[in-house]
């Protein structure tokens, strides 16, 4: 929620002296512990609405930004557009210039502000509110030139404002991006684990006065030195060190990832993962970062909402993969594109590292001897020079040892000891949402997971199988709004792997919740009956869960999927607090209390049990007992 504030002293922030600082209080609670995201603190009087923002910056001529522009884009109409003389205020001269925002309504003085065109309506409609937040200066584009100009202000025109504001922002934050090691993360699954994964490393690394070398892709250079915090950048949150702001979407807009980076430049951040959308590649929010490695975990089917088929969606993620954007590329040799990837760069001699959990000998970085778990599972990385790292991923799944390996990789890539990363890696205590156990002490597994796409969804009811002596209760929605062709695939893999499937609601949005539910029980009655557990449909999805934990029995695993770390549901646009872990954790402890009337049950004093999955004495195996092994289903 954005508050629009008046600022008068609209002059100090172009005299260089520092704005108030955003207030983005730490919760005080240690690394990694699997908490709600809390929400950026923004209600202190001296803070401004938005993302956050450095707090010095060295004010930039508008000038020099107006000859980037225009020597990059010949030809390019930048002017003070008001027909004013030279030296006019409006033409921009003696202006300078210390943020840039696209959002009217978190200018800051001394800002530059970007007017875009939209859909609807045209950032430009919205130049007053900037001027009167203290903006600048205003970048558009030719159908915004009139009305910004229309203030006074100096306006700056170029055909691509958007494609822009991410090399200007770099430009005025002074490159912060030069100062950090940066590992970006790409792929349809696995990234916000394996950024968790790679955080996880350089904090290790960190703790170890590493990374002393600078990166060997970063040709030396950069002015990084060992130790210091560490930075994340993802959909579950955005991490400075320990503190947490909320993340907004995967991937920030191209002005506030720059601001982010150079916040964490300020508060001695010297390394960042980062997840990077194939959305963020295509509306140019990753424009002004080079990242010094570039992983490519996997590509299935998926946002064909959003891209006009598979072949769009690799060229979108493959951006990443270019001198423009990254300097050194990790790609997955057991994905079919990430194989394609590895030789169309190998071809072109961009350096490259291949890993491959599944083994094959041709990969740079190979998985060997892995041991899966209900907990997670150890491997042995093997090395290009043959070199053995005993290592392991935190979290179950066989494709989160897929997830441990690109980090590995990726972490070794950068530089980093591949043993120190490996000890990172597998101290990590679990990412929020993402096969996360529940633990309210009951005999059978709890497990949240954010598997929201068809082919996610299997490999989590493939994973949680392969640690399964019982039956499998699962619980999985579609969202509305969103691509409606996945949605048979989901209930038809719901259906076909778990011995019970309820079908339920995710965030239906604008959607009719039965109409999505028909759609995924069509896809569901596509199985075979003898293929097909048991399928329920339950609409509202509270109930949906304590269905699931109705049915468990010792050995058993509830899983709950699709929504993993979200805090609300969206249900014709009104968004209730609904988190899944809550309602799983309760309902497992409603249900006990049921069984067990005469004695009392613990006195619940916490909120919600978020298990470290690295926690052994939070661990509940799966019952030895065979007493009420049900085994139909097993082998589906
Ligand atoms: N490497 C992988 N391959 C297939 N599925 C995965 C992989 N990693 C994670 N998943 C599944 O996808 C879900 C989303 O994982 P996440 O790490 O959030 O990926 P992303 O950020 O790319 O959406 C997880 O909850 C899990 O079910
Ligand atoms: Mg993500």
């Amino acid at each position: 929620m954005h508050h629009v504030r008046t600022i008068t002293d609209s002059a100090y922030n172009l005299h260089g002296s520092a704005p108030p600082r955003p207030s983005l209080r730490g919760t005080g609670v240690p690394p990694g512990t699997l908490t709600a995201v809390p929400q950026a603190d923004q209600t202190s009087p001296e803070s401004f609405p938005g993302p956050p923002r450095p707090m010095r910056v060295t004010p930039v001529p508008l000038a020099e930004l107006a000859r980037l522009l225009d020597a990059d884009e010949p030809g390019a109409p930048v002017s003070g557009s008001t027909g004013a003389p030279e030296g006019d205020t409006a033409s921009g001269a003696g202006v300078s210039v210390t943020g840039i925002t696209h959002d009217s309504r978190a200018v800051r003085p001394g800002d530059i502000y970007a007017a875009l065109p939209g859909a609807r309506l045209h950032g430009a409609d919205f130049v007053e509110q900037a001027q009167s937040l203290g903006a600048a200066a205003v970048l558009t584009d030719p159908g915004g030139t009139e009305r910004a100009a229309a203030t006074g202000l100096p306006v700056l025109t170029v055909p691509d404002p958007r494609g822009r504001m991410g090399q200007l922002a770099a430009t005025i934050y002074g490159k912060p991006g030069e100062d950090l090691l940066q590992i970006g993360i790409t792929g349809t699954s696995g990234k916000t684990t394996t950024a968790y994964l790679v955080d996880g490393g350089l904090r290790k690394a960190a703790q170890k006065g590493e990374p002393r070398v600078a990166c060997p892709a970063k040709g030396g250079g950069g002015r990084r030195e060992g130790g210091g915090l560490t930075g994340l950048i993802g959909t579950v949150e955005s991490r400075i060190g320990d503190e947490r702001i909320k993340s907004e979407r995967t991937t920030p807009e191209a002005t506030d990832l720059q601001a982010l980076f150079a916040v964490m430049r300020e508060r001695g951040v010297s390394s960042v993962a980062m997840e990077v959308s194939s959305h963020a590649l295509v509306l140019g929010r990753v424009d002004g970062c080079v990242f010094d490695v570039a992983v490519f975990n996997n590509l299935s089917p998926e946002h064909l909402d959003f891209h006009r088929d598979i072949e769009d969606y690799f060229q979108a993620k493959r951006q990443l993969f270019t001198p423009e954007r990254s300097r050194a590329a990790v790609v997955n040799f057991d994905d079919e594109y990430g194989f394609r990837l590895l030789t169309e760069l190998q071809d072109e001699g961009f350096p490259v590292t291949s890993f491959s959990a599944e083994g094959h000998p041709d990969a740079d970085w190979r998985a060997e001897d892995v041991e899966v778990g209900p907990l997670g599972s150890t491997f042995t990385a093997v090395g290009p020079d043959g070199q053995e790292v005993l290592a392991g991923a935190p979290i179950a799944g066989p494709f989160n040892v897929a997830n441990a390996l690109a980090a590995l990789t990726a972490l070794a890539a950068a530089g980093i000891d591949p043993n120190i990363a490996a000890e990172g890696i597998s101290a990590v205590p679990g990412v929020p949402g993402r096969l996360q156990r529940v633990d309210a002490g009951q005999d059978y597994l709890a497990i949240v997971d954010y598997a929201h796409k068809p082919d996610a969804v299997e490999s989590v009811l493939y994973a949680v199988r392969k640690v399964t002596e019982g039956a499998v209760h699962a619980v999985l929605g579609c969202g509305g709004d969103r691509d409606p062709h996945k949605r048979p695939a989901m209930g038809a893999a719901l259906a076909r792997l778990s011995d019970t499937a309820v079908l339920t609601s995710d965030n239906p949005r604008s959607e009719d919740p039965l109409a999505i539910l028909a759609t995924m029980l069509g896809g569901a009655a596509e199985v075979p009956a003898h293929e097909r557990g048991i399928v329920l449909v339950e609409e509202d999805r509270a109930a949906a869960i304590r269905a699931a934990v109705a049915r468990a029995e010792p050995g058993d695993t509830v899983l709950i999927l699709g929504k993993g770390h979200e805090q609300g549901q969206d249900i014709a646009g009104v968004v209730r607090p609904f988190d899944d872990v809550q309602v799983l954790y309760d309902s497992i402890r409603a249900r006990a209390a049921e069984q067990a009337p005469a004695g009392p049950m613990h006195a619940p004093t916490h909120t919600v049990a978020a298990p470290s999955p690295s926690s052994p004495a939070l661990s509940v195996p799966p019952s030895e007992s065979s007493a009420n092994h049900r085994t139909d289903n097993q082998n589906r």
